[in-house]
């Protein structure tokens, strides 16, 4: 059984103050939950302290990006081995933003999900597409440029243990979500190449998350469909009570 896993993904909001008091409300609200692995994916400067903030409860917490290098001239960049550092286990990868407005390309995504996973970082690679595509019907086309190139080289234990979020751009920000039967369509054709390319064992393993204009009101459903097996969610996780609602969906 694949454990679902829900991550709010706060992109450039909430320093120290805002992050910590954001756990104190949110925190207590899911304390019971263990049946769902609650990720928080935060800015760099907060990282230390939200881990700390959080430690010994069920909240654990990710970085939004990581540069593939261990170390070196790389101004602004971070380290994989420097997430590792202040105990940070998650690490958000290809997120369609960073590809829009940072140029990042499935190679580069390739090269640091390797990086990640020798780091032992649990990577969350996300890849979906634009509308575009979607209108002239390369969808699939495009999610399997995006899986094979972003993926390629993988061992099956190290697929495995990578999460994948299937983002579509269209539905990240804009209030239009996907719905669950589009949702549920893509992730059971990233299910299916992972089983081409890493065998029907490896497939089962993977959890796919879906995220574009996740809220409480749809949550239920798209987690209701068999190939889906958690959310990113961007805009509904900057509120405790609402990001609670969605881990309780
Ligand atoms: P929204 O939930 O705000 O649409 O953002 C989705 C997203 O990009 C999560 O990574």
């Amino acid at each position: 059984m694949r454990k679902p896993i829900i991550a709010g993904n706060w992109k450039m909001h909430k320093n120290n103050v805002e992050a910590e008091d954001f756990v104190k409300s949110f925190q207590p609200q899911i304390s019971d939950i263990d049946n769902v692995e609650v990720v928080l994916c935060a800015p760099f400067t907060t990282l230390g302290h939200l881990i700390s903030v959080t430690a010994n409860t069920n909240i654990r917490i990710a970085a939004q990006n990581m540069h593939w290098e261990d170390s070196g001239a790389f101004t602004g960049e971070v380290a994989p081995g420097m997430l590792k550092s202040i105990d940070c286990k998650y690490v958000v990868l290809g997120h369609s933003e960073r590809r829009q407005y940072f140029a990042e390309t499935d190679e580069a995504v390739n090269k640091k999900l390797k990086a990640a996973l020798k780091a032992n970082l649990t990577p969350i690679a996300c890849i979906g597409e634009q509308l575009e595509d979607r209108e002239q019907g390369k969808t699939e086309a495009v999610i399997k440029q995006q899986f094979e190139v972003g993926f390629a080289g993988l061992t099956s234990e190290e697929m495995a243990k990578t999460v994948i979020a299937y983002e579509p751009v269209w539905a990240i920000g804009t209030g239009k979500t996907a719905t669950s039967q589009q949702a549920e369509e893509v992730c059971a054709y990233i299910r299916k190449l992972i089983e081409e390319g890493f065998g029907s064992e490896t497939a089962q393993q993977v959890r796919i998350q879906y995220g574009g204009s996740v809220k409480s009101a749809n949550v239920k459903e798209l987690m209701e469909q068999p190939n889906i097996d958690g959310a990113l969610v961007g805009g509904a996780s900057l509120e405790p009570d609402s990001f609670a609602q969605i881990v309780k969906f």
